[in-house]
């Protein structure tokens, strides 16, 4: 047995939800939650996002490191075209229309990988790895953005190639080109979320990668992890309790409800972060800078929620997580609702994707073990 080994007819015992387990090795990034900081391979994500743009943090996920600029010209050049619906694809979403955007995509995503012919992971070498997630991760928002017009009633809009990555996604969504401000805003929001960590759709991602299957059913298993409103589906519930809240007066009264009938404020609270999550901080900034009394009234709202789960809740650090501040930046930019989680998907497929590359290249399956706590078997099966 090596020391990478474990003797399989003993139980290791780990916290619930393996919390600060250390399940493998990773190049891609890491979340250092009592410092407040994380990092996409070995550069500050904050940083990137002061700094780099979206194309560039997409090659430095996906193949390694940052590009130079020919290297990011011929990224953008493969990349771009990708964005394309093939026709297949374009002619299921209609059927997809009634279904809320990220039951579609998951759908959607799937077909589209069977009809590319991906094969398992564990058949096909890194350069066709490589060449399917690119491929799928710049396909996701053209596929999200179709949905949700012809959800609502309206013709999708195809992709325009002059655009770079987030203008253009705004473009697709809402038919308009965006003003500079909400581009370069929604681009800091999708640079902030592509990857975070061994969070719980990437772990799922992970696991279905160890199998050897093929692409698509790692992205798809991951989106159906992040659909869950403890993952990824808390942006719009945070913005519908700033609703319910309505005014500064209510504030107080509102939360404390909340919380002595053992709810949960959306938005606050976060696995990892035990001080300010620096995606909150980075989009706090923005919101700032986007301005107006909507932005006002949430962070009134964000330091009397602070300062009651402090007195409610001692001594569980909770702060703002970055969904708070994302359902403000998107609804200024002008993305719906319902769009949220899709939007958060969106970027995330791409830190999904460099996990998933990592993982195929470790062909050990991922599989642990539960603790049966039923009655003690065997019972004797009944008679018929
Ligand atoms: C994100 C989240 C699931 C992390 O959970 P966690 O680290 O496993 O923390 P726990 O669920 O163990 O909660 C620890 C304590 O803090 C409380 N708590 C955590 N988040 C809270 C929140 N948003 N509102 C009120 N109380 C909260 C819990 O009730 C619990 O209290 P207890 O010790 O009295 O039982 C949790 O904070 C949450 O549900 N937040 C709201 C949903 C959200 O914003 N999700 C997006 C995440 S990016």
């Amino acid at each position: 047995m090596t020391d990478r080994e474990v003797d399989m007819t003993t139980f290791i015992e780990v916290p619930r939800g393996l919390a600060g387990v250390i399940v493998t090795d990773t190049e891609v990034g890491d979340v250092r939650g009592e410092e407040g900081f994380y990092h996409y391979r070995q550069y500050s994500a904050i940083e990137l996002i002061e700094k780099r743009d979206f194309e560039d943090v997409w090659h430095l996920m996906l193949k390694g490191e940052l590009p130079t600029p020919a290297q990011r010209e011929a990224f953008i050049a493969e990349v771009t075209p990708l964005r394309h619906l093939p026709k297949p694809v374009a002619d299921l979403l209609p059927a997809l229309s009634g279904s809320v955007p990220m039951e579609g995509l998951r759908t959607a995503l799937s077909f589209a990988a069977a009809n590319r012919g991906m094969k398992p992971l564990l058949d096909i070498d890194e350069e066709t790895r490589l060449a399917d997630t690119l491929f799928a991760s710049a396909l996701v928002p053209t596929i999200l953005t179709s949905l949700h017009r012809l959800r609502h009633g309206l013709e999708p809009i195809a992709p325009r190639d002059d655009l770079p990555y987030a203008a253009n996604y705004l473009y697709m969504l809402t038919g308009e080109t965006p003003k500079p401000e909400h581009a370069k805003a929604i681009e800091a929001y999708l640079m902030s979320t592509i990857d975070h960590g061994f969070n719980a759709s990437t772990f799922t991602a992970r696991v279905i990668a160890s199998t050897g299957a093929d692409i698509g059913a790692a992205l798809v298993g991951a989106i159906g992890a992040l659909s869950g409103p403890l993952h990824g589906g808390a942006p719009s519930r945070a913005l519908d309790a700033l609703d319910a809240i309505g005014t500064p007066e209510n504030i107080d009264h509102w939360v404390r409800d909340v919380i002595t009938n053992g709810g949960r404020l959306m938005g606050f609270g976060h696995a990892v972060y035990k001080t300010d999550d620096p995606r909150s901080l980075m989009l706090r900034d923005v919101a700032t800078r986007l301005g107006g009394p909507r932005v006002d009234f949430a962070k009134q709202v964000e330091k009397r929620v602070v300062e009651i789960l402090a007195e409610l809740k001692p001594g569980r650090n909770l702060y703002t997580n970055v969904e708070f501040y994302a359902g403000v930046v998107m609804e200024d930019c002008g993305v719906p609702r319902d769009m949220f989680t899709p939007t958060f998907a969106a970027s995330r497929v791409i830190g999904w994707a460099a996990n998933v590359l990592e993982q195929a290249r470790d062909s050990k399956i991922i599989r642990p073990r539960a603790r049966y706590t039923g009655e003690v078997p065997p019972v004797p099966v009944p008679t018929a």
